[in-house]
């Protein structure tokens, strides 16, 4: 079987606004591919990712696993989200390491409690950012550099992890004059569309997830969607409906899951989309459905409310343990079976437009080949919009406003 699955019965209800966007579709795979613009970086990189880089990734992850017991991850945005995702879904009990985050929010009382836990472990600590200078992930830096240095003293400093631009920012400045370990980021590849890069790749290979599987199921979903006709590229006709759907007047898509540790994939995907897509007045709302909770209360608004959206369900295959609880003649993965079915099959029942995309199987090479996937189908989605994929002017200037309420530089 394939790695993934896309099956829809919506598509051939659009089939004729579906046929129309063939020819620009393949110019934007051309210019995708060919590095018409930049910050297309991560397109060829599960082909060409160096090897030098990816041992140096492995070795690093294991000296950070045998060394320490926890590992805190400092990072917001494009440098938090996906590390955080494939964490969730892939973490190993027996990895003898246990990543936390810090710096996605700026509560006193969260970095305060994770201080606290911190105590119990033998902890590193590994900054993500870019551009080296995201307010919240230089206060949580801060923050737990200090922590490090009262506890470890001068040895902090072989504690600490950075993941930041090759020249530029105060972070890459302060990596060299300090000696940390640090790796370079390539510029050539953008905060949301970074997590096969050491930004995700250096914390995952340090709790033990096997980022070799990751990067080979990336390369196979390289791969499965190299064609420029949508007609063979399920990525792409993944990437024409969504359009189509805007252009009907849809303004969300639901994104649903049924295993808890996918939640924060989604809130990665509503990052990819949201910041990539929401600009010029345009764009399609992403939003994350939890099954089985969200089916006893939004379950209500997808049967009967106002028809505004369209649903993309990611059907995790086998994951995880599966058991029959006593007297019941199901497992668990059989009743997600059903429960997907069925909700499927009421969507289909209301011509409500939904999308299925099924895993064989939830691993470190699948969450790869998703990764690529959404990736490729977003820069191919707003490039059909006619909007750029790979900035966001948005967040730039909420970051400009209240450095200037703070007094900062
Ligand atoms: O996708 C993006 O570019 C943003 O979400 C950034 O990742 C986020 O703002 C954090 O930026 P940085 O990595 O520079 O700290």
């Amino acid at each position: 079987m394939k790695m993934m699955k896309l099956e829809t019965e919506s598509f051939a209800d659009y089939q004729e606004e579906m046929d129309s966007y063939k020819e620009s579709v393949a110019e934007c795979h051309k210019s995708l591919h060919d590095a018409a613009f930049p910050m297309t970086g991560w397109v060829g990189l599960p082909l060409h990712f160096d090897e030098a880089q990816r041992k140096e990734l492995i070795s690093a992850g294991e000296t950070i696993r045998r060394k320490y017991s926890a590992l805190v991850v400092v990072g917001i945005g494009g440098s938090y989200l996906g590390t955080r995702a494939c964490y969730d879904i892939l973490r190993r009990e027996d990895a003898g390491i246990k990543l936390f985050f810090a710096g996605w929010n700026l509560s006193g009382s969260y970095h305060a409690r994770l201080l606290k836990e911190l105590d119990q472990y033998n902890t590193a600590v590994c900054v993500v950012s870019k551009s080296g200078t995201t307010m919240e992930t230089t206060l949580a830096f801060d923050l737990l550099r200090s922590y490090l240095q009262e506890r470890y003293g001068e040895e902090y400093k072989d504690r600490v992890y950075v993941v930041t631009d090759a020249t530029g920012g105060t972070l890459r400045r302060e990596a060299d004059e300090k000696g940390y370990h640090s790796f370079a980021l390539d510029p050539d590849i953008g905060g949301r569309y970074s997590v096969l890069t050491a930004v995700g790749l250096l914390p995952l290979a340090a709790a033990g997830i096997d980022i070799d599987a990751v990067l080979a199921g990336a390369k196979q979903a390289y791969e499965d969607f190299l064609s420029p006709d949508p007609d063979r590229n399920d990525c792409y006709r993944y990437a024409v409906f969504r359009n189509v759907m805007f252009d009907k007047g849809k303004s969300i898509e639901f994104f649903s899951f049924s295993q808890p540790e996918m939640t924060c994939f989604g809130f990665w995907l509503r990052q990819l989309f949201a910041e990539s897509e929401g600009k010029n007045g345009k764009g399609l709302y992403p939003a994350v459905l939890n099954y089985s909770t969200d089916l006893h209360s939004v379950g209500q608004f997808l049967e009967e409310g106002h028809p505004v959206f369209f649903e993309t369900m990611l059907i995790p295959g086998t994951y995880g343990r599966d058991f029959a609880v006593k007297g019941h003649e199901k497992t668990y993965n059989e009743y997600i079976s059903a429960a997907s079915e069925a909700v499927y099959r009421v969507r289909n029942a209301k011509k409500t437009p939904v999308i299925r995309l099924t895993l064989a199987s939830l691993n470190a090479e699948t969450v790869g080949y998703m990764i690529y996937f959404f990736e490729k189908a977003c820069a191919m989605n707003c490039l059909l919009m006619g909007v750029n994929p790979f900035d966001q002017p948005g967040v730039e200037a909420y970051k400009k406003e209240m450095r200037a309420l703070l007094g900062i530089e």
